[in-house]
């Protein structure tokens, strides 16, 4: 831990851009102009908006999303190293641009069809031109945790050198673990001087949330997230994780108002059409569930027994269910705050019908228990 608590890490949303690469989510530009205007409410310290060059929609999309929010958050979009697609970026009025290329020897062999030469020229040549133009410039090696490390170094070296500000790793499909993943970025910030290092990280293992912590560790100042990890194939960083983690393990300051996490998760899911898994962290609903009677014992003596953050930091609920491993602290309670109130004798025969109720495989809700427990009202 020792050189990064309290230092701000900055978080790099790219929902409206790699999020919305995954396939099936479209969004109009006026959905992507309402999530932009959350995600700045929100307090992302920059926005991926789109990538302009891709099609008339996203140039606008951009351009709409400059024009409402571009004075709260700095607001980017991706380009490829070509001049066509930087031109059209600076066309859509944007004052810094997100210019990848890969640098993997597969990538150049099948994909780019480019030597390792020529990439580097590239960089060079693209980076330099964006910068004469004035652009913010964060480059990015696609499939840098892929690539062949001396070329990798190489790669971020050029870019330094043609004036990049900002570098950012992806781990473009998945592959690494933390630990290499930290022992890489250690590697990088060595190089790089005073430039930011940033971390992007997809989730083909599961682990880019773990991964973009590692990095976040190892000394990158700046992570790629979306909302709910949407994105390709497994998706990305979960924008949730990320904060909670980087924030409540690490140490480190965020900007984000964590406290409008579960809302703009819900807004996303809503929009995108895709749900956020129940068991979610974070902003899954079962997030701060219990049933179980131990738990629920716990955490209405004190929630930190089971719960190592509170709903309301995020915007979430906690919420006690009942079942067969209820307990009589978690019944009384659901029935207190139904303002019904039993006596010790009575609760524990209204919790026996419940959990044969639950034995039968039957769900129960609060309602069934306000039912069952008002035949032992007494008037
Ligand atoms: O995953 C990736 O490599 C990307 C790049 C465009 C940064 O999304
Ligand atoms: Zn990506």
């Amino acid at each position: 831990m020792k050189g990064c608590v309290f230092s701000t890490v900055r978080i790099f949303d790219t929902t409206l851009r790699d999020g919305e690469q995954a396939p099936g989510i479209d969004l109009t530009v006026e959905q992507k102009v309402k999530i932009a205007r959350r995600l700045a409410d929100m307090g992302v310290d920059v926005i991926e908006a789109g990538f302009p060059a891709s099609s008339e929609g996203e140039f606008i999309a951009t351009k709409k999303i400059l024009e409402e929010i571009g004075d709260m958050t700095e607001v980017i979009g991706l380009s490829r190293a070509n001049k066509n697609d930087i031109d059209k970026t600076i066309q859509s009025g944007l004052g810094s641009i997100h210019v990848f290329i890969a640098t993997s020897d597969i990538h150049l062999k099948y994909k780019l069809r480019m030597t390792r030469e020529e990439v580097l020229d590239k960089i060079y040549e693209n980076v330099r031109y964006a910068k004469d133009h004035g652009m913010v410039v964060e480059y990015s090696p696609e499939d840098a945790t892929r690539t062949e490390e001396d070329f990798l170094l190489t790669a971020v070296k050029t870019a330094i050198d043609a004036g990049a500000d900002r570098i950012n790793i992806p781990d473009t499909v998945g592959t690494m673990q933390p630990f290499k993943f930290y022992d890489l970025i250690r590697k990088i910030v060595g190089v790089a001087g005073d430039k930011i290092i940033s971390v992007h990280c997809h989730n083909d293992f599961g682990l880019a949330t773990a991964n973009s912590l590692a990095g976040l560790f190892a000394g990158a100042r700046q992570v790629h997230v979306t909302v709910n990890g949407i994105g390709e194939r497994a998706g990305n960083a979960s924008l949730e994780e990320v904060v909670m983690g980087a924030k409540k393990l690490f140490g480190f300051n965020v900007n984000v108002k964590t406290w409008m996490l579960y809302e703009t998760s819900k807004m996303i899911s809503q929009m995108t059409g895709v749900p956020v898994p129940y068991f979610k962290a974070i902003v899954g609903d079962n997030a701060f569930g219990h049933e179980a009677g131990i738990h629920v014992h716990g955490v209405l003596e004190n929630p930190s027994t089971y719960e190592p953050l509170t709903p309301e930091e995020v915007g979430n609920f906690r919420r006690i269910e009942l079942g067969k491993h209820s307990g009589i602290h978690g019944l009384k309670k659901i029935l207190d705050d139904q303002g019904i109130y039993l006596d010790d004798i009575s609760l524990r025969e209204v919790l026996a019908e419940i959990k044969s109720m639950a034995d039968r495989g039957e769900k129960i809700t609060s309602e069934d228990a306000r039912r069952i427990a008002l035949k032992y009202v007494t008037h």
